[in-house]
């Protein structure tokens, strides 16, 4: 009988193929009506003599069935996932990634450092136009038609008469004139000039400018936060020297060096052996453009300067041509380490 048993159990054995099919199976055989329960149960029939032996084959039955059903569930659990993963839709992750990635372009990584020192020292940060009214590009700082300062700073006309911007200058005007006095701002932008390119001039390239006017400001506060800032930027302490410089918009105007942050001032090929690095022109602001700003110049005084950031990022990840930052050509731009 027991043998009878084991037989039908190999057949729906092999018959089962899903979990409800096996959970029949379980029941069918070791259930509380099952056949190896039963057979369990009948021992009570079985005379005294044989009840040893039958006891002990049942249970090997049931120890038998009990291994069978437990390799069959993970058997049929093995199966389940399979299907599961066939129907799913697949990614294959050992396909090599197509998408590089990129990086910050080396003028915005610079200029976000700076705005960042700028701002710790309680500067608001404005953005600027790129096509621009004459007024604001060339009259509110001080440059009337026909003046020959316009010459050093040919651009791009449009028709009706504006102009794409050929500094950041072009901006004080109009954050003059959001803010009042007093005022602490920086504005960085891209510029555009008619040039002749070569390796240090380049059609497009990006200035950022910045403007403090208060009751007592003098060129002692310029020289502080100018040599603050490119200590800053350069990580160690640098010197700073002006030389005079003319630009119609300020007063006394400068050009202000920073000793080499490379060298340290002993002369090296990014000085051109000078030990000082021009970097930044910059002045006390002409009461003219104040005034034309709505700020009484009897009253307030400021600074400006307009640091070349294009200058300043080809300096920091050392590249020897202008044209590069804007070329888009990403040979080029890749070979610029910026991390
Ligand atoms: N706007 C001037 C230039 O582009 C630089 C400058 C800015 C000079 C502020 C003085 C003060 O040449």
């Amino acid at each position: 009988m027991l043998e009878k048993i084991l037989k039908e159990f190999d057949l729906d054995y092999l018959a089962c193929q899903d979990k409800t099919a096996y959970n029949d199976l379980r029941v069918k055989y070791l259930g509380k009506s099952g056949k190896v329960t039963d057979a369990l149960k009948e021992i009570k029939n079985v005379p005294n003599e044989n009840k040893k032996a039958y006891g002990e084959s049942v249970n090997n039955l049931k120890v038998l069935i009990e291994k069978r059903l437990g390799e069959l569930s993970e058997k049929l659990e093995a199966m389940e996932f399979e299907k599961l993963m066939a129907d799913m839709e697949r990614v294959d992750l050992t396909v090599p990634n197509a998408e590089s990635v990129g990086s910050l372009h080396p003028i915005t990584i610079t200029q976000n450092k700076i705005v960042e020192i700028f701002k710790s020292m309680g500067f608001a940060v404005e953005d600027g136009n790129e096509v621009e009214t004459d007024y604001n590009n060339f009259e509110a700082v001080n440059i009337p038609k026909n003046h020959p300062a316009r010459d050093m700073q040919d651009t791009f006309y449009l028709e009706n008469g504006q102009v794409l911007k050929t500094h950041t200058s072009a901006s004080q005007n109009r954050i003059m004139r959001k803010y009042g006095a007093p005022l602490k701002a920086i504005f960085p932008g891209r510029c555009f000039r008619n040039e002749e390119l070569d390796a240090s001039h380049e059609n497009t390239f990006f200035q950022l400018e910045g403007m403090m006017i208060d009751k007592d400001i003098s060129i002692s506060n310029l020289i502080y936060f100018m040599k603050t800032m490119l200590s800053q930027v350069f990580g160690k302490e640098v010197n700073v020297r002006l030389r005079p410089g003319f630009f119609p918009f300020v007063e006394p105007g400068f050009e202000l060096d920073c000793s080499c942050p490379y060298c340290g001032g002993e002369g090296c090929s990014v000085c051109k052996k000078s030990g000082w690095i021009e970097l930044c022109p910059c002045g006390m602001i002409h009461p003219r453009v104040l005034e034309m700003g709505g700020i009484d110049p009897e009253e307030y005084q400021g600074f400006a300067f307009g640091l070349g950031l294009s200058r300043l990022a080809m300096m920091n990840f050392e590249i020897n041509d202008i044209r590069v930052l804007n070329g888009g050509k990403l040979k080029q731009l890749k070979q610029i380490k910026t991390k």
